[in-house]
């Protein structure tokens, strides 16, 4: 799959109406919500507020990447607020099973996501537990930051994992992405990027997003 999910974080929330609408008439795939709380990131974006226009206009699934502390308390309420997939950070939790639980038990599909300094292997235990991992190419925070090239690396290997256990966990890429790498990311294996300035801050969104997803050889 080569998808692409535009993180609304870049959007002008002064307009956010239109912002939806204009991913709407584009080939995106997804909307991505960034959820950050000022604690497990330095830097606070929104929560529950901004998911009630996304549900009404929004029409594509909302991907939920949430950048916070106690997930637990929180994924069902992002699923009963219309989330498509819940994500939530490994390194913010002891124990991802039971918040998954939480989240499968809603209907919703599950994501664990990881920092770029957290091991890659860490995930293993969890590829056939997950619909989709999420690996930061970026650490999370902030939008606008470049892509960190290691990722590449941890990319072919989940994929190479996945393919040798025969999952169909996804792979889902967030940070820095733009029309210059796109190609790469996907050819190492990923299947949805995540854009957020390379959308939002294009002079031709429309252009920006049909260009990075049919970017792969
Ligand atoms: C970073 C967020 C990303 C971010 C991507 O914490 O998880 O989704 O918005 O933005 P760009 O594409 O500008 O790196
Ligand atoms: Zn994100």
């Amino acid at each position: 799959m080569h998808a692409i999910a535009p993180s609304i974080l870049s959007a002008d929330f002064g307009d956010l109406r239109q912002e939806i609408e204009r991913i709407n008439r584009s080939e995106a795939n997804y909307f991505h919500i960034d959820v950050m709380d000022g604690t497990f990131v330095p830097n606070i974006s929104f929560g529950f507020p901004v998911m009630e226009p996304l549900r009404k206009y929004a029409e594509k699934p909302l991907d939920v990447h949430l950048m916070i502390v106690h997930p637990e308390k929180y994924v069902e309420r992002f699923c009963d607020a219309g989330a498509w997939s819940v994500g939530f950070h490994l390194e913010a939790v002891d124990d991802p099973l039971p918040i998954l639980s939480l989240i499968r038990a809603k209907n919703v599909r599950t994501c664990l996501t990881i920092n770029p300094d957290i091991d890659v292997h860490r995930l293993d235990p969890y590829l056939d537990q997950v619909d989709m991992v999420l690996l930061m190419s970026v650490f999370a925070g902030f939008g606008g930051q470049k892509f960190i090239p290691d990722t590449l690396d941890k990319i072919r290997y989940v994929r190479s994992e996945i393919q040798r256990r025969n999952l169909p966990t996804l792979i889902e890429v967030d940070g820095g992405v733009n029309k210059e790498n796109a190609g790469d990311i996907f050819n190492a294996g990923a299947d949805i990027l995540v854009a957020g300035s390379a959308v939002f801050h294009s002079t031709d969104p429309a252009e920006a997003i049909r260009a990075m997803k049919h970017s792969a050889k």
